[in-house]
């Protein structure tokens, strides 16, 4: 049976615009999500968990259940509503006062300053596209580290790469743009420059407490040995991963970095610049991590492909990662025989444990890693008022066992955090798809402990990971 050390964290991880609710509450102003939904018709974030209101419930169930950590994210609306200018100070007192109910609950917790959610105001100029957002993130940065300084863990940014993607990509998230490489690009550059620019301003200002960044990081694996898949896989890797740690934790992107960015950017018509004085703080940077966040769920096996890029999904997000085929990169195919959750998301965890090692080999300056995110999307089914979610204790197990064996082979890694705490909205299945330790009647906003919230309280109480 494998273990987990001692002082490892147990948490789970939440996000405002998806638990919060209060969407129009306590002096927050808009974001593009609000009319993005509201359009589509399907679903809207409000209440979602209303966490706006039930944190003190969350907390005590953190506390009871023996979950030392939480995850969750400033609406960066909630304390600038406009992105810039005025000081929202009721969402800045609602900050406060949950901080300070997790200090009673003995709960650290792990605060992300960017979570899908730019203010409205800055989205519509162009988000990150615009390097005015930029400075805005910066000065928004630079008041929370002056205000919040009970915070011990700061995150600047929540997955860049599903952002840039998700935005200019596929068209899942607002504005919807679809088949833009070159703004994929500009805006994973842009991001990781604010990130450095956040660090810089943090560490210079000699402020206590720890500070990081949230990456998505899902292995690529080639389809098969042959030469061809084998590049597309590297191409996929280096825009998805590479990009993001050697622009955290090299300051630059290394030679075979930009090399597959030049192939991507030529097959796709543009051409690529970055700012060099960007590299100068990112370089400056990039010992000053003093942790890197990985949210984990998939991997990926990639083959050749020279079609037009064609993303397929399905309105629902059913299926929705199956077939993604991008011009120039490759296709990520449905591979066959392995096991895969309702969603069709590919549970591999070996992926984890070659990603973590990988970290270690190639960025040794990385300090420690946090497993920010992961854990299982199912329909779960309220039965007597139990929900007994095996299939998700069995997908966190084999998950955490990986991480055992990764910490086993040197790499640093000091703690967990199951997405989600509790049911929470999801950005395209709306309540359908939960993820949480405990459900959320989201008619009453009662929570229920689902069978998994008993199996992880027995693991954070032993360390040790059982059936
Ligand atoms: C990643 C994101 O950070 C979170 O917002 C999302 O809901 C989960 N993954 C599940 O897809």
């Amino acid at each position: 049976m494998k273990t987990l050390p001692d002082d490892f964290i147990f948490g789970g991880a939440t996000a405002a615009y998806q638990c919060e609710g209060a969407t129009h509450e306590g002096g927050k102003g808009p974001v593009a999500w609000d009319a993005f939904l509201e359009k589509q018709g399907r679903f809207l974030a409000e209440p979602a968990s209303d966490f706006y209101h039930k944190y003190p419930i969350d907390l005590e169930l953190c506390e009871k259940f023996g979950v030392n950590g939480i995850r969750l994210s400033i609406a960066w609306s909630r304390i600038f509503p406009e992105g810039t200018g005025e000081v929202n100070k009721e969402g800045v007192r609602y900050y406060h006062e949950v901080l300070s109910e997790a200090k009673k609950r003995n709960v650290k917790v792990f605060v992300t300053l960017h979570h899908f959610d730019t203010p409205k105001a800055l989205f519509d100029e162009g988000d990150f596209l615009n390097r005015q957002t930029i400075d805005a993130f910066v000065e928004y940065a630079k008041f929370c580290f002056e205000e919040f300084k009970e915070v011990e863990y700061w995150s600047t940014f929540n997955e860049i790469y599903p952002i840039a993607t998700n935005q200019y990509l596929n068209g899942t998230f607002p504005p919807g743009i679809t088949y833009d490489l070159k703004k994929v690009m500009t805006c994973l550059h842009n991001m990781l420059y604010a990130h450095a620019r956040a660090v810089n301003v943090f560490k210079d200002g000699g402020y206590k407490g720890q500070i990081g960044v949230v990456h998505s990081l899902e292995t690529k694996y080639p389809a098969s040995m042959s030469d061809e898949d084998i590049h597309a896989a590297f191409l996929d890797d280096a825009l998805s991963i590479r990009m993001l740690l050697d622009g955290t934790f090299k300051g630059r992107y290394s030679k075979e970095t930009l090399s597959a960015l030049k192939e991507i950017s030529e097959e796709n018509g543009f051409e690529i610049h970055f700012p060099e004085a960007d590299f100068v703080e990112m370089e400056k940077a990039k010992d000053r991590n003093d942790y890197l966040g990985i949210n984990h769920y998939q991997s990926h096996f990639v083959k050749a492909y020279h079609g037009e890029s064609r993303i397929h999904h399905n309105g629902t997000g059913d299926k929705g990662t199956s077939a993604y085929a991008v011009k120039g990169i490759g296709e990520r195919i449905y591979k066959e025989g392995l096991p895969r959750t309702d969603w069709d998301w590919l549970i591999y965890p070996k992926g984890l444990y070659d990603l973590l090692i990988r970290i270690q080999t190639d960025y040794p300056n990385y300090k420690a890693i946090y497993i920010t995110e992961n854990g299982m999307g199912y329909k779960d089914e309220f039965v007597d008022g139990k929900i007994y979610d095996e299939p998700r204790i069995d997908y966190v197990k084999q998950y955490m066992e990986a991480l055992a064996d990764a910490i086993a082979d040197g790499v640093n890694v000091k703690g967990y955090f199951l997405w989600s705490l509790m049911d929470v909205f999801s950005w395209s299945n709306g309540y359908n798809k939960r993820y949480g330790l405990f459900y959320v009647d989201f008619d009453t906003q009662k929570r229920y402990p689902k069978q998994s919230a008993y199996w992880y309280q027995g693991l954070a109480r032993t360390k040790e990971i059982r059936d």
